[in-house]
């Protein structure tokens, strides 16, 4: 679901066509995170749309730890870090999974997750929806309870938003491209 309009801070986002492939348009947040009244708003609006209690926030590298790390902060909840391949010095479990532009594959720590705890996974954008699903297989794998997704961006023609409600996960943004 969208929160309001947010036209103020969809106007800080840069779009570089082309990158990091030919076709893709780019959603650039690091505009976004230079504004610091505009950080600030992003913030303050995606922990507003935080639905019941929570145990951790789940973040997802890159772009997610920054999101992740302050909407945790300000709900007085713990992060884990959801990382990619081969950055985590403990145990892991890991899943594969395809993006708009390639493919990954994201690790957490196999003892991340106490037993039933209620886990809000934060990612910067959400495409295909390839990533933040293999954060959600990986958490409820371990454990946890998932019942929502929170992004500053959707790009729903690409189908992750839909996808994401199918696997029984709401999912939240400020705004949207089309
Ligand atoms: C981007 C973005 C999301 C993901 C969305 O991350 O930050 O995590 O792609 O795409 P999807 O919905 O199609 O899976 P990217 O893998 O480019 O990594 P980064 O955050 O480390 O830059
Ligand atoms: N991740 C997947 N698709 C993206 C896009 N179009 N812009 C920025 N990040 C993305």
């Amino acid at each position: 679901a969208l929160s309001g309009d947010n036209s103020d801070l969809k106007a800080l986002i840069r779009t570089i066509p082309d990158f990091p492939t030919q076709g893709i348009q780019f959603r650039d947040i690091t505009t976004l995170l230079l504004d610091a009244e505009g950080f600030a708003l992003t913030i303050e609006r995606m922990t507003a749309m935080v639905d019941g209690p929570i145990d951790a926030v789940a973040a997802i590298e890159a772009r997610g730890f920054v999101f992740g790390a302050a909407i945790a902060r300000e709900i007085g909840a713990g992060i884990v870090l959801v990382r990619k391949r081969g950055k985590l010095p403990g145990g892991t479990v890991s899943v594969d999974y395809a993006l708009e532009y390639g493919s990954d594959s994201l690790e957490m720590h196999d003892d991340a997750i106490p037993q039933g705890a209620r886990v809000l996974v934060v990612d910067d954008l959400i495409a295909t929806g390839g990533t933040v699903l293999a954060a959600v297989k990986l958490l409820r794998g371990a454990g946890a309870e998932v019942g929502q997704s929170l992004f500053v961006i959707d790009l729903p023609d690409l189908g992750g938003s839909a996808k994401l409600r199918e696997a029984g996960v709401s999912s939240d943004s400020l705004f949207e491209f089309e």
